[in-house]
């Protein structure tokens, strides 16, 4: 086990300290949904394929995450509520750099 604690505000505003594996194969949307920190069918509803905007969330703390895939950018560019920090969370995979990040999860739209 090699867990990280990640902190996840919710859409209702109350923050989550939570563990999260990295050795799991396993992505910010996946560790939402996990904790049932978003209700059932408002958080990655495609699947994690890039294709709905539903995981997007924002990253508040100053990690350097990877860069974003043309389809994150595409996804990003029509979705709702966009912000300059805005990432897809089913395209942040889970590892050990991102020890103590800090999201907030966006609307629903
Ligand atoms: S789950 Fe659909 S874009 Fe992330």
């Amino acid at each position: 086990m090699s867990d990280i604690k990640i902190k996840i505000t919710d859409r209702e505003g109350v923050q989550h300290e939570v563990d999260a594996p990295t050795d799991m194969n396993m992505n910010l949307m996946e560790l939402v949904r996990s904790y049932e920190l978003a209700p059932e069918g408002t958080i990655g509803v495609c699947g994690g394929m890039a294709m709905c905007a539903s995981c997007q969330c924002y990253i508040d703390s100053a990690h350097e995450l990877p860069e974003k895939s043309d389809d994150e950018e595409a996804m990003l560019a029509e979705a709702f509520y966009v912000k300059p920090n805005s990432r897809l969370g089913c395209q942040i995979h889970l590892e050990p750099t991102l020890e103590g990040l800090e999201v907030t999860l966006a609307p629903e739209s």
